[in-house]
């Protein structure tokens, strides 16, 4: 495993699920984590202290440092609160793993305002927020003269960059998230810092219900939301400082770094297309229509693997 000793790290929503994962993997390989969470239902409500406090307690026992920090990842000034908590209490920050999410599944027909702005904010805003404090103290850190070596670990969704029916507020956010990756990679790369970011799936809350395929009773169970956890430590090692701006899908033991948006079908000419010209291009070159494969096509052609048992 790589050595993570010295190094500190933020993971958000890391109370439960994919991010409680990532914060004892990250401690195992010799972080001190704070353990962020708001401890809220699935659809965002609520606040509890209790589930970050238990993973802080399962690291502190395993013989790790790891403090709790109950923030809304999507209040701006509570976003810096955390940033500034990992360094008051451990003395730096290297790494933060953006993972806190929630669920407002509605199709596009019913789904409500505040069922829309909810999961827009958690996830988009939760994301910008922690990414732009700390930004800023590795910026800092690096006009100081410190060889910055800062990660970012962002979470996206199968949802996001293969479009999920009945998500288009998360898929949303979620491709949404996919992008800001490419572009914050883009502008930290010049500190020292590399963003990347998970596509996982895993068996947690969220998806129990989505998910047909319940743990097997002996063997590798691949929805174990730990398989996530191995990439989160590997990107945040000293070894992995050029690579950046990558999406990884990950099932199981199977990881795609994911190629987005590519050059695709070319209609070329030399002047400005007439529409007319334009639509009998289209049909001509995609004679039986074009449309969206869906969500479990891109993620078969991804890990091989379908959301639901075979
Ligand atoms: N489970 C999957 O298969 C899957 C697939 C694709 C993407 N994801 C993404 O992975 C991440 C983790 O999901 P999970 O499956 O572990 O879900 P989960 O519900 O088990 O965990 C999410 C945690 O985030 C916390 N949280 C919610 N809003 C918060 C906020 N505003 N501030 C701080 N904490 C907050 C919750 O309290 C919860 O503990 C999410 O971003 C999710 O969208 C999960």
């Amino acid at each position: 495993m790589p050595n993570l000793e010295g190094k500190v790290a933020i993971v958000t929503g890391a109370g439960r699920g994919i991010g409680r994962a990532h914060a004892l993997a990250l401690a195992a390989a010799g972080a001190s984590v704070v353990v962020n969470d708001l401890g809220a239902a699935l659809s965002g409500e609520g606040h509890d202290d209790t589930p970050a406090q238990q993973v802080v307690e399962e690291i502190t026992g395993a013989g790790g440092n790891a403090a709790a920090n109950g923030e809304n990842v999507a209040d701006f000034a509570g976003a810096q609160r955390l940033i500034h908590q990992a360094i008051d209490d451990f003395g730096r920050l290297d790494i933060l793993v953006n993972n806190a999410g929630i669920l407002r599944d509605r199709m596009i027909v019913n789904m409500t305002e505040q069922e829309w702005d909810a999961v827009i904010n958690v996830h988009l805003k939760g994301h910008f927020a922690p990414t732009r404090h700390a930004a800023a103290h590795w910026r800092e850190r690096s006009k100081e003269g410190d060889e910055v070596r800062g990660r970012i670990i962002n979470t996206s969704s199968p949802s996001g960059v293969f479009g999920n029916i009945g998500q288009s507020n998360y898929g949303a956010a979620k491709a949404g998230i996919a992008g800001f990756t490419l572009i914050v990679a883009q502008e930290l790369q010049r500190y020292g810092v590399t963003v990347n970011c998970l596509a996982p799936n895993a068996r947690t809350r969220m998806t129990e219900e989505t998910f047909d395929m319940g743990a097997p009773a002996d063997g590798f169970d691949p929805l174990d939301p730990a398989n996530m956890s191995p990439l989160v430590v590997a990107l945040a090692a000293d070894d992995a400082q050029h690579i950046t701006g990558q999406v990884f899908h990950v099932w199981g033991g199977a990881i795609n770094a994911l190629h987005g948006w590519d050059a695709g079908e070319l209609f070329a000419r030399d002047e400005r297309w007439d529409a007319d010209a334009l639509l009998h291009e289209l049909v001509e070159r995609f004679p039986d229509g074009v449309a969206p494969p869906g969500m479990i096509a891109g993620m078969q052609a991804a890990g091989g693997q379908s959301l639901r048992a075979q």
